[in-house]
């Protein structure tokens, strides 16, 4: 046993000495190692040998089967690195060509200009809030001064999902309703909630079915229009530069009393009348008002102690007269090159 052992040994160390490439020394592995190897078959028949011989047998094997494995390993290892080797001396890397080009994106026109009245109305005191999209009839209309069966619904022709008293919001309003009456009647509120809105309009150049309107409500006692024309100017002034002018012109709105149209005076002919201003001189941008003693009541606040005003910017319409766009479908569509003609047209 012990020759034959000697033997297979000093046959493998033989043939291991000849092995250059991976391939070979695998099928030596298979042919010393594997099922019906040399070193396997040594213990093939132990069934018939005694207890002693057993014992001496499977020692032998055992030795000669790590001697195997181990030579085996190192010669692959060797192989390997030398294969890396040689694969590192024929690659050249040619480290002056340009590597790959990412595509970058750019922020999307219509959050940058509702995160630049974000942070202009957190610096006068304001919250960012939210609400949801899938809304109540009863804040997106009822407790909003606007009961059912009112021609003022009819301006608004809403997405009803299910039943009439579940709807897509079609205004960003309901939050106010909501805000006041989780504040309960007791605080003074400031917050503006941009999000999306939804009417059965017909998608064109400037009616499209979602839309991102900007509402903002502040409560508090003894406020007045001329806080509300403060803040505008404040935020106006912010997006389209210190040199426009804001005015009020009466309007109407269910929620507001008194209610009016925001303009800005047109920056693009100074007030002197183009075509972006219809020659008027002036732009609207908002409607806003002071909030109804109704719509104060019905959602928890007493009229008699607290006063506020609320306003609604559209968001597209915004970002159309600041980027000089002419279409609003232009927001939803995925097309890149457009997104970086605006941010080029911003940077200069
Ligand atoms: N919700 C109004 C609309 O969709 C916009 C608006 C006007 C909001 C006056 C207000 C407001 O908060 O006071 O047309």
């Amino acid at each position: 046993m012990k020759e034959k052992i000697e033997e297979i040994k000093e046959r493998l160390d033989s043939v291991l000495d000849a092995v250059t490439t991976l391939k070979e020394l695998n099928d030596v592995k298979v042919k010393y190692l594997g099922k019906k190897g040399f070193i396997t078959e040594l213990t093939s028949n132990m069934k018939d040998l005694s207890v002693e011989e057993r014992k001496e047998v499977g020692r032998l094997s055992n030795e000669i089967r790590n001697y195997a494995n181990e030579t085996i390993n190192k010669l692959e290892e060797k192989l390997n690195e030398e294969l890396l080797n040689q694969k590192l001396a024929n690659e050249t890397i040619d480290i002056s060509l340009p590597s790959y080009k990412i595509e970058e994106g750019t922020p999307n026109i219509l959050e940058k200009l509702v995160e630049e009245i974000e942070s202009v109305c957190m610096s006068m005191g304001y919250d960012v809030v939210d609400g949801p999209e899938i809304e109540e009839d009863k804040y997106n209309f009822e407790l909003l001064n606007i009961p059912k069966g009112h021609p003022a619904r009819d301006a608004q022709d809403t997405f009803y999902i299910e039943d009439e008293n579940i709807l897509l919001r079609s205004q960003t309003s309901p939050v106010q309703a909501r805000t006041m009456l989780e504040a309960k009647g007791e605080k003074p509120i400031r917050i503006i909630c941009p999000g999306k809105t939804y009417r059965r309009d017909n998608d064109d150049a400037t009616h499209s079915h979602q839309f991102m309107q900007i509402e903002g409500l502040l409560v508090d006692k003894e406020v007045s229009l001329s806080d509300l024309k403060g803040t505008f100017d404040v935020i106006l002034k912010s997006v389209f530069g210190d040199s426009i002018e804001t005015r009020f012109r009466p309007s109407y709105y269910q929620f507001t009393e008194p209610s009016v149209e925001t303009d800005i005076s047109c920056f693009a002919c100074k007030g002197k009348g183009c075509s972006l201003c219809k020659n008027t001189g002036w732009i609207t941008v908002a409607g806003a008002g002071i909030v109804h003693p109704n719509v104060l009541r019905d959602c928890g606040y007493d009229p008699s102690i607290w006063t506020g005003f609320a306003f609604g910017f559209g968001a597209e319409r915004l970002a159309m007269l600041k980027y000089g766009i002419d279409d609003i479908r232009t927001f939803y569509n995925t097309d890149l090159r457009e997104a970086k003609t605006f941010d080029r047209r911003e940077q200069d």
